[in-house]
């Protein structure tokens, strides 16, 4: 047997240091990316799962069969979580944003093969709130489709009829999507009524339940936003989030064959193995696929909906919180275990509570909680910049520490004005057209911001993306972003 370079265990303590400069995934001081259900033994049954599925390749389902035993079996629950009929079929992904693209990519082929057109001779249209969850514009920029993007209410809501003007003048829409409930509000789309419109219109609708798919069937007094209505088309619920698996693996549900075979991808035209890819990766894990199958088979409904219910009560008891601090507000109605708090305007200036130097301050605190920049709509009336809290069952052991740290949090910065952008701005040289990565470099450099870390004031990196024009402040963060993961120096 040849001889390793270094024993296991040496390289395994070196991988652990690498992993004590990651924020803190489990213990309920991050509140967002991270989903924790606060049972050690869901982990360590995730852990065996992918050990034993670590060898399996998913592109052949007929030569590893457990591969598709799994899938059956994970589909089948969320199906019935989601109340979809035996016309309902659907496909594992690595996560919510494949399962989104492969809706629009399933909404595209659909409506190209309806008209008789190929991709790129015609760009039909994706209509959708403000609010939709960023995977969709992206599914829009990687397939070719016009985004429409559909301004929301102050509650963070699509009013239907907004959807229904888009869809009375033309017959190019290949898909509608709503959110269940989206992911900076929080809020619950209007299914039933938005769903009532796209059928009449023989439109499809993708219900985004990323977030809330395996959270939202536990949650009281809902509208129906599920498979339960009608014309719902397809939705997409993530496991890797409320159902507790690791990272990579989601759900996309279809109503009806024809329409989920539009997702497929098959080939027989090369001198290789016959291709057929219900996704969009070729080679794939099941390694975390399995990990969800064997936490669904350890919680059950009953499992899930124990959490849901602790992580219930550690929402009202943050929301009842924040509304209870001068200076802030909640926005809109949240659904689900999730929250957004946004400046309150109805009390004086002074008193006013910014939500990017809250959560500044909420951070010396050692909790890290998410900013959300304010943007404006396409009928120009403006979206707050918001503080997003992401609560799971966790959270519920950290209130003794979070609820104070969120009160004085604010007290530090009741009164002070939002973060400038002039000093970012100032920084920049008079600019036209796209930039090159030694520029944008040059410009990351000169605002401070360089070597991966960002800086503490992290509410000054907001006012820039607010201020700047987006498709620099786009190019700036890729530039950010590209540097992060560049090969060492020797
Ligand atoms: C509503 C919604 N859709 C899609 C996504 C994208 O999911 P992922 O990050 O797993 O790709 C998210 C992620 O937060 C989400 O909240």
């Amino acid at each position: 047997m040849i001889a390793f370079r270094e024993e296991p265990a040496a390289i395994l303590a070196r991988l652990r240091t690498l992993r004590e400069a990651d924020a803190p995934t489990h213990g309920g001081h991050v509140l967002s990316y991270v989903y924790d259900p606060d049972d050690e033994r869901i982990d360590a049954l995730a852990a065996e799962a992918m050990r034993i599925a670590q060898p399996v390749n998913w592109l052949d389902p007929m030569t590893f069969p457990s591969a598709a035993a799994v899938e059956r079996d994970v589909l089948g629950f969320v199906r019935g979580l989601l109340h979809g009929g035996e016309d309902v079929v659907g496909t594992l992904t690595t996560g919510g944003t494949e399962s989104c693209l492969l809706a629009v990519k399933a909404a595209r082929d659909a409506w190209l093969r309806a008209h008789d057109a190929v991709p790129g001779a015609a760009r039909p249209r994706l209509v959708a709130p403000t609010t939709v969850h960023a995977a969709f514009q992206k599914g829009a920029d990687y397939l070719g489709l016009e985004l429409d993007l559909v301004p929301v209410g102050p509650d963070g809501r699509v009013p239907a009829e907004r959807i229904a003007d888009r869809l009375a003048s033309s017959d190019d829409v290949a898909l509608v999507v709503v959110s269940a409930p989206s992911y900076p509000f929080a809020s619950l789309d209007p299914v039933v009524e938005v769903a009532a419109i796209t059928a009449a219109a023989g439109v499809p609708l993708h219900v985004d339940a990323c977030v809330g798919g395996l959270v939202l069937p536990f949650w009281p007094e809902l509208p129906a936003w599920d498979f339960r209505v009608p014309g719902v088309t397809s939705m997409s619920a993530d496991l890797h989030k409320y159902g507790y698996a690791p990272k990579g693996v989601s759900v996309l549900l279809q109503r009806g064959r024809d329409r989920q075979r539009h997702q497929f991808f098959a080939t027989t035209r090369w001198p290789g193995y016959p291709v057929v890819n219900p996704t969009i990766l070729g080679s794939r894990s099941t390694a975390a696929a399995a990990a969800a199958w064997a936490i669904i088979q350890a919680l059950g409904e009953e499992g899930y909906r124990e959490r849901a219910g602790v992580a219930r009560r550690a929402t009202d008891a943050i929301r009842a919180a924040v509304e209870g601090i001068d200076g802030l507000r909640i926005v809109g109605a949240p659904v689900g275990p999730m929250l957004a708090a946004a400046t309150d305007e109805m009390v004086p200036v002074g008193r006013r509570v910014d939500p990017h130097r809250w959560t500044d301050a909420v951070h010396r605190r050692g909790f890290a909680i998410q900013q959300q920049p304010s943007m404006p709509q396409p009928d120009g009336s403006r979206l707050p910049g918001t503080a997003h809290l992401t609560v799971t069952p966790v959270t519920a052991r950290v209130l003794d520490e979070l609820l104070p740290a969120l009160a004085d949090a604010a007290d530090e910065v009741r009164g002070v004005p939002r973060a400038s952008a002039e000093a970012l701005l100032g920084a920049l040289p008079p600019m036209a057209g796209p930039i090159d990565s030694d520029t944008a470099g040059a410009l990351l450099a000169a605002i401070g911001i360089g070597g991966g870390r960002l800086p503490d004031d992290q509410a000054s990196l907001l006012a820039g993306i607010e201020a700047l024009p987006s498709q620099l402040a786009e190019r700036l963060l890729i530039e950010m972003v590209g540097r992060i993961a560049e090969p060492a120096q020797a």
